[in-house]
């Protein structure tokens, strides 16, 4: 009997982003059955993977959510239901594998019997092949194959992880990713970067309504939305308020930049971060029923005291209620000058938006270039958090040209670098020469027609980067760029 295993489980299984799995599948190398491998084939292709090592595969995943600011991987185990039903659904599988072969064991007792019986007025040469038969069922059942060892350990991890978590795909997009924890299906599709429609995120305006088309799911957080018959005929659920039992599907649709409406949010300050004199970063928290809706790259409107202006947003829509800001020093800035001298943990600032277009195309697969122009840094900062959660990227390279601010989160990007194979950051000076600087930086792509970009700066320096990046051959529909005021 085969055993299927969905590709989000595999990447956890082996300590693989999705895309590097996909790239993996594209080439042939590994074969995939209605987008799903087999137990066999994944231990053909990842031999090497030492299954029980758990501790390694933690710190790895440590080092990974540290770096895209994402909860840490803690052993938080699933709401007691949830877990109660997959542990019975654990023991049910269990009691039938048991079963099957305690009637496996019957057949070869009753096989053992019908040998002997017919061994007793057989002739010589029946008898010689009764015997090798009997010998070849012995020996076989004595001697593991010699994978064994490996598919058990490869079984048990899969089974923990089962237990600790469920695979989710969404209809029609095909998102796929796991929830972990005590997540609802609301929180986990955040935390991976899909933009699913919500609005309260608590269980009161219905908003988050989706179709579950298969498997089972438990409501794990009280709502007092009321769900009428029809809804729950229909099969409808409320994405913030449930968690799936086993591997479900769901017909959800993705909001774009245009779906997502504007709103009105009163958040607290929770610290400010001064990088240096010019430049920092301004951390919010919203309330618990309120989250801000929005995509990586999008800008909002921020009022404080006599202080006003739009920003881009630097966190990724990942981050729970975290938001953050990076707000540039500048003289005569009212809304600057809150931050850099008087604003406090716990104070109150007005929010409205999101605002802006510029944000990534989910469904490219293909490579991409991040070009950030000095400040320009904080909605690239969102997008490249934002592609990192979806892992759908070949590979990501982040070109920083600096301004007087400088690179500000350099260890920042470094990190990123470190904690990712496909992870590429160039920064570069503050240059008197910026058409040299872009000339030689699209040149050393000579197959820019395979890539996204996207970059955000003056009006000037994108002018300057498009004339470069199209002339070495980037295909225009695929330049994506967010001009920030002066
Ligand atoms: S988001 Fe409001 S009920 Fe789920």
């Amino acid at each position: 009997m085969s055993h299927l295993l969905p590709l989000s489980r595999v990447a956890k299984l082996v300590g693989q982003p999705r895309h590097a799995l996909q790239e993996i599948i594209r080439s042939g190398v590994l074969a995939t059955f209605d987008g799903m491998v087999e137990l066999d084939e994944l231990l053909r292709v990842f031999p090497e993977v030492k299954w029980d090592d758990d501790a390694e595969f933690r710190r790895v995943q440590e080092i990974k959510d540290k770096a895209f600011a994402k909860r840490m991987y803690e052993s938080v185990l699933p709401d007691k239901q949830v877990l109660a039903a997959r542990l019975t659904e654990l023991s049910d599988e269990y009691a039938a594998a048991r079963t099957l072969l305690l009637h496996y064991g019957n057949v070869m007792a009753w096989l053992d019997e019908k040998i002997d019986e017919f061994d007793e007025d057989a002739s010589a040469e029946t008898h010689h092949a009764l015997h090798s038969v009997r010998a070849f069922l012995l020996r076989n059942l004595a001697e593991m194959p010699p994978d064994a060892l490996l598919a058990q350990a490869a079984i048990a991890q899969e089974r923990i992880l089962k237990v600790m978590s469920a695979h989710v795909t969404l209809q029609p997009s095909g998102h796929e990713f796991l929830v972990e924890g005590n997540d609802t299906l609301l929180d986990a599709a955040l935390r991976n970067g899909i933009s699913l429609n919500y609005g309260c995120s608590n269980g009161n305006c219905g908003e988050c309504k989706a179709r579950l088309i298969s498997g089972e799911v438990k409501k794990v957080r009280a709502h007092d939305y009321v769900q009428k018959q029809a809804d729950k005929d229909a099969g409808m659920i409320l994405m913030c308020s449930y968690a799936p039992v086993n591997d479900v599907v769901i017909e959800a649709s993705i909001e774009g930049a245009h779906d997502i409406p504007v709103q009105q949010i009163s958040a607290k300050v929770k610290s400010v971060e001064i990088f240096n004199p010019q430049m920092a970063a301004l951390h919010l928290l919203t309330p618990r029923s309120q989250r801000l809706q929005y995509l990586g790259g999008q800008s909002i409107e921020v009022s404080i005291g006599g202080g006003h202006g739009r920003y881009a947003i630097a966190s990724c829509p990942c981050e729970d209620r975290n938001i953050e800001l990076q707000i540039p020093h500048r003289h005569g800035d009212a809304l600057a000058e809150a931050v850099f001298t008087a604003l406090k943990a716990g104070d109150t600032v007005a929010l409205v938006g999101p605002f802006g277009e510029f944000v990534l195309d989910e469904d490219s697969p293909r490579p991409v270039i991040f070009l950030a122009f000095g400040v320009g840094f904080a909605p690239i900062k969102s997008l490249v958090q934002h592609a990192m959660s979806l892992e759908l990227a070949e590979s990501i390279d982040l070109h920083w040209v600096a301004d007087e601010t400088g690179h500000y989160q350099d260890n920042l990007c470094r990190t990123w670098a470190d904690a990712l194979d496909n992870f590429n950051y160039l920064p570069h000076a503050a240059t008197g020469d910026l058409d040299a600087l872009l000339k030689n930086i699209a040149a050393d792509y000579p197959d820019l027609h395979r890539f996204d970009v996207y970059a955000a700066g003056s009006a000037a320096q994108l002018e300057c980067a498009r004339r470069h990046f199209l002339s070495e051959g980037l295909d225009d529909a695929r330049w994506f760029a967010e001009a920030l005021g002066a």
